[in-house]
């Protein structure tokens, strides 16, 4: 049978009607959480981290205990059967008859959509390697609106590692449907992916590129920090020459507005120094606390308890094309053995196919 719950595995994944009552849900939380203690009284959520985490996975054990549910799960992958060779799909279909719901987060691209398909409960993905991280976005969106009291019209700095950080993947993504303009500041080996570029490129989307994060700080609203993500680079050298391009110090505010939002979705390493943390602009450990309460809401929501997500529509399944197969070593094609490739013809004339799973561009033709 059709299943009639929905997922999160990508951060547009939600109407953005749907969201604003997310994010206004997160509000009424927020202003009453007592008011929310029992209702998810009888529920278990499967937290399923095969990659580390302390914020997401802690924030969510402790979103799910305060309405009054109950958490199962592990930590990492070393202590799952994934130790023994079990594939993704088999433990998800394992842990969806152990729970109600299912938060994944894992270091292979689009894991978490593979997660939804072998699920019988709702998805909810926590990190899904480079690619995306829809719950952090929520996070960001409680965050912002709650400090900037609005979203539209804001200019908004993403700074650091562009390409890897699947924070900044999502929240642009999410955001280029609410009237935002982007500063992206980075050094060019880490400027956003292409995907992300030709997405906002077909969506008009205003945005600049610069490497120059002092001569860009005036200008913006919010700055959204990240940390040089080591675990995803090919070469350690290359971490190494990259990684201290960005530090945010009290010198550097000295040029930014004085009511700059300092957002960073931790953990941080040496992006932002210290001293930062008493500035009153530095707002990303409220924004940590935002996250319990925008996973509350999406815990409500997902379930059923509060209403405000439409019924699943009928997907169609994916689409497989066997003669072309996705290369990325970073996808989960690449590590689960049974899994059938799926590509989308994206451009007739380059003959480009787009991964389904980790939405990587794919060379070749279907034969
Ligand atoms: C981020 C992540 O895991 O992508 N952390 C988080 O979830 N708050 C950012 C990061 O690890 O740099």
């Amino acid at each position: 049978m059709h299943p009639s719950y929905r997922n999160l595995i990508s951060t547009l994944d939600f109407s953005l009607d749907e969201q604003n009552r997310l994010l206004a849900l997160a509000r009424r939380i927020m202003e009453s959480p007592a008011e929310y203690g029992q209702r998810m009284g009888g529920q278990i959520m499967a937290s399923l981290f095969f990659e580390p985490s302390t914020r997401t996975r802690l924030s969510f054990e402790s979103a799910m205990l305060r309405l009054g549910g109950q958490v199962i799960g592990f930590s990492e992958a070393a202590s799952s059967s994934a130790a023994k060779g079990e594939s993704l799909s088999d433990t998800i279909r394992m842990a969806s008859r152990y729970a109600d719901l299912l938060v994944i987060r894992h270091p292979k691209e689009g894991a978490a959509l593979v997660a939804s398909q072998a699920s019988e409960v709702p998805v909810i993905n926590a990190g899904d390697g480079g690619r995306e991280h829809p719950t952090q976005t929520l996070t960001d969106l409680v965050t912002i609106q709650s400090i900037k009291g609005k979203i539209e019209g804001l200019t908004v700095g993403c700074c650091g590692d562009l390409k890897y950080g699947r924070t900044v993947h999502s929240l642009v993504k999410n955001l280029s449907r609410m009237g935002v303009s982007f500063v992206f500041i980075s050094p060019k080996e880490l400027r956003i992916p292409g995907t992300l570029r030709a997405f906002l490129d077909e969506g008009n989307q205003r945005y600049i590129e610069t490497h120059d994060m002092e001569e860009a700080m005036g200008h913006l609203d919010v700055l959204y920090m990240t940390r040089v993500q080591r675990e995803r680079f090919d070469s350690e050298q290359d971490y190494i020459r990259l990684k201290d391009m960005y530090i945010l110090d009290g010198n550097k505010l000295k040029n930014a507005k004085p009511d700059l939002c300092v957002l960073h979705p931790l953990p941080r390493v040496n992006e932002i120094t210290p001293e930062v943390d008493d500035d009153p602009r530095a707002a990303y450990f409220e924004q940590a606390r935002c996250g319990v309460f925008a996973r509350m809401a999406l815990l409500l929501m997902l379930s059923g308890v509060e209403p405000g997500l439409l019924p699943a529509e009928r997907q169609s399944a994916l689409p497989t094309t066997k003669a072309i197969l996705c290369k990325n070593p970073r996808c989960i094609t690449s590590v689960e053995p049974t899994l059938a490739h799926a590509c989308r013809l994206h451009n007739a004339e380059t003959r480009t196919n787009r991964c389904a799973y980790c939405e990587g561009d794919v060379q070749g033709v279907e034969v």
